[in-house]
């Protein structure tokens, strides 16, 4: 028991040490990627105070305000929100459970779920495929390989589909984005007989002019 207990704790000190400024300049460089006002949320992150203050100055600079409250923010902000969690930690569960219930996997959220140890993936994944990550969820599972994150999409067409896993591209010290197009339908055409339970109510308003070509989405 007590060797199981040690040497959890150093398999937690590794993945915490890993968490360096190669991740940083990733997370960075996704959002900048995006092009879209960002408002970054992290949570479930078990990174020493430090890594995480040092995430937040490294996004400012790219005018991105950060915050770790989970706790809804004004509506006009969802377009803007980025969520951001590490399936290293053990806390990403927590983060899991409570985005599925609250729905926070839907649009107009955005995801960036990282991962660097294999084995890990394979137990956390399952958390999200059973979880609502549908046809309108723009979720991306970023794996550190080496010295690369490679990226993918995931969504399942219908609540009773599979988890369809699609390349999003890779960061080796620049991000290569290797997406056919920009916009999420376009690359959600095959609903493979699924039917679409989603739907939109889009008001034409002044602030949906401005904010729809800004979305990729629409
Ligand atoms: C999904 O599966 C559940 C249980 O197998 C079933 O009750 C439900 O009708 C299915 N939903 C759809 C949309 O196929
Ligand atoms: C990253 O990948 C791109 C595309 O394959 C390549 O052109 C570039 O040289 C790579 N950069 C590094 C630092 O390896
Ligand atoms: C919307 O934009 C139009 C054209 O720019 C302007 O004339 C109108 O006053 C605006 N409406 C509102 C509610 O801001």
């Amino acid at each position: 028991m007590k060797v199981e207990i040690i040497i959890l704790f150093l398999f937690i000190q590794n993945s915490v040490r890993a968490k360096d400024a190669f991740t940083i300049q990733f997370i960075k460089s996704f959002i900048q990627n995006e092009g879209k006002p960002t408002h970054l949320i992290y949570g479930g992150l078990c990174w020493k105070k430090n890594v995480i203050n040092k995430l937040v100055i490294e996004v400012s600079k790219v005018g991105v305000r950060t915050s770790a409250s989970f706790k809804p923010l004004s509506k006009y902000q969802d377009h803007a929100i980025m969520y951001l969690t590490d399936l290293d930690c053990e806390q990403s569960n927590e983060v899991i459970s409570y985005a599925s219930e609250k729905e926070l996997f839907q649009f107009t959220y955005r995801w960036l779920v990282l991962v660097s140890s294999p084995e890990l993936k394979e137990e956390k994944l399952p958390l999200l495929e059973d979880g609502p990550v549908l046809v309108d969820s723009d979720l991306v599972l970023a794996e550190r390989v080496g010295d690369q994150f490679q990226m993918v999409e995931m969504h399942r067409p219908g609540i009773n589909g599979t988890m369809i896993t699609s390349p999003r591209g890779f960061y080796n010290g620049s991000l290569v984005d290797t997406r056919p197009n920009r916009e999420l339908y376009k690359r959600r055409r095959n609903m493979m007989g699924h039917p679409i339970i989603m739907s939109n109510v889009i008001q034409d308003s002044n602030t949906t002019r401005y904010h729809l070509p800004r979305e990729d989405r629409l």
